[in-house]
């Protein structure tokens, strides 16, 4: 059985690396894990005001979501944490209060930067929000992405073959975590 699975891309840059990474992570992923890039550059800012008459780009966040088996996100270091496009998308799913969407679905991070320490401030950032979302996130393996600027081909595919072997290795390991904590 495939199970489905929500990316949420960190970064709206046209020619984003972590898109890539993501595209890199679809393929692998395939056909034990159906993975769709969730689009969150549309998604209007948060706003406690708006929760009685939320406006239809939630509506329709919260239901990929929703329909989704788990989550994965992809993202970029920002000042040593996640950007805020991405911590905007997770607030608005996160409520109204007791109605998150995110509510126990598995989860996994990966993180990218063209720098050195591969994004570690801003995965872990993130960890200590899923954690308070409920959401059982996989400890193992950890993907710290650095110096990912020359990574890829015209195509956008990861020329290094251990790359592409070690992104296999996570999506695979992420199917079984799926497995094992998947809300029935
Ligand atoms: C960055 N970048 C960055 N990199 C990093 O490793 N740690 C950091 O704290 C930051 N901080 C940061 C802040 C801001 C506002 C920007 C625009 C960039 C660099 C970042 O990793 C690089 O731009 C990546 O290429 C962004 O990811 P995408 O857009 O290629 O997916």
């Amino acid at each position: 059985m495939s199970y489905s699975v929500a990316i949420l891309v960190g970064s709206l840059r046209k020619d984003s690396f972590n898109r890539k990474v993501a595209q890199n992570l679809i393929k692998q992923g395939a056909p034990a894990l159906d993975m769709n890039i969730v689009e969150i550059g549309g998604v209007s800012f948060f706003n406690q005001d708006l929760e009685g008459n939320p406006p239809q780009d939630w509506v329709d966040f919260r239901a990929k979501i929703k329909a989704a088996d788990a989550v994965l996100f992809v993202t970029p270091e920002y000042n040593r944490s996640m950007p805020g496009v991405l911590k905007n998308v997770i607030d608005v799913g996160s409520r109204p209060y007791g109605q998150s969407v995110f509510d126990g679905k598995p989860a996994a991070v990966v993180s990218a930067s063209v720098g050195a320490v591969g994004g570690f401030g801003a995965n872990h950032h993130l960890r200590q929000v899923l954690a308070y979302l409920n959401m059982p996130t996989m400890g193992q393996p950890e993907a710290y992405l650095g110096a990912v600027g020359d990574w890829f081909d015209e195509a956008g595919n990861i020329k290094n073959p251990k790359t592409v072997e070690f992104l296999k290795k996570y999506v695979d390991a992420f199917a079984g975590w799926i497995g094992t904590h998947v809300k029935k």
